[in-house]
């Protein structure tokens, strides 16, 4: 039996089509301010599929790129002219930024309510809290919304976390902890990590090690979401080495067509969220 492929292109297509039918009913599009610093190879792509997704699914938006040598005081007082402009929905900060900017003061900036990456520590906090936080980040959300597709009782799974970002990890650990699972987050430090993996009924894979994860590392008919994005010799691939797990795992997300435009999608879909909160209208 080979693995059933989770298609996350597909389901972030319907998602996209499905905003663009709402969006068309309003007085006017809802706007996403995009605040890029400096010309990082990856981040010029994912701006790039974010504008183009946007377009998609009926949704302005305004991109703010600037120098890398651009000042935290210049970009903060940008982050205060997007929070007052009543025309725009959400803002993000695409990350990481140049070294010299403090990060963590650029999105403690942003106005929760405006916060569609879910970042702010406001967002965060209730989140952790079991709270309905204003937003949830992207990522986490996509890959909940994939799971659902293939397990939808959580209740009780094992699952464990390969990466504990900020962006992915984190937030998603705690997710799946208040859909009662049974979480085990492990890092760069971890010790003896293929006995942890080979316990999941859901491993999640976000360390940014291409091909890193082979069938001794997984449960029989585990379920298994790959958030890497690595090149390796010009193809892109996984943390998870798809053809060597392909015929052990139950289902598994591909590199690229899985977590990637999922992101996106829920970015536009916090986006949209964005504009009926601000409109009375949630
Ligand atoms: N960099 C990598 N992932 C993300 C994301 O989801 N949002 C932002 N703003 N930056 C990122």
């Amino acid at each position: 039996m080979t693995a059933e492929i989770i298609d996350g292109k597909k389901i972030a297509n319907e998602i996209l089509a499905d905003i663009k039918e709402q969006t068309a009913s309003l007085q006017n599009a809802p706007k996403l301010a995009i605040v890029l610093v400096g010309n990082d190879d990856a981040s010029l792509i994912y701006v790039r599929n974010k504008q183009k997704a946007a377009a998609q699914a009926g949704i302005l938006t305004e991109l703010h790129h600037l120098e890398d040598t651009t000042s935290q005081k210049t970009i903060l007082e940008l982050i205060d002219k997007c929070n007052q402009d009543d025309l725009v929905n959400g803002i993000i900060v695409q990350l990481p930024l140049p070294k010299h900017l403090n990060t963590n003061e650029i999105i403690n900036r942003i106005s929760p309510q405006k916060d569609v990456d879910g970042f702010h520590p406001y967002n965060t906090g209730l989140l952790q809290n079991n709270e309905e936080p204003y937003f949830i980040a992207a990522t986490p959300l996509g890959i909940m919304t994939m799971l659902k597709t293939v397990t939808p009782s959580l209740s009780g799974k094992n699952v464990v976390l390969i990466g504990a970002s900020l962006i992915v990890g984190r937030p998603l650990a705690t997710l799946l902890l208040n859909q009662e699972c049974t979480v085990t987050v492990t890092h760069i430090h971890t010790q003896n990590i293929k006995e942890l993996t080979a316990n999941a009924d859901i491993l999640v894979a976000a360390c940014g090690v291409a091909n890193m994860v082979k069938k001794d590392w997984i449960k029989d008919k585990a379920v298994l979401i790959d958030v890497g994005i690595n090149r390796e010799n010009g193809k892109l691939c996984g943390d998870i080495d798809f053809e060597d797990v392909k015929e052990k795992a139950l289902a598994i997300t591909p590199v690229p067509g899985g977590v990637g435009p999922m992101t996106v999608a829920m970015l536009l879909q916090n986006t949209y969220r964005a504009y009926l909160l601000q409109h009375g209208m949630l």
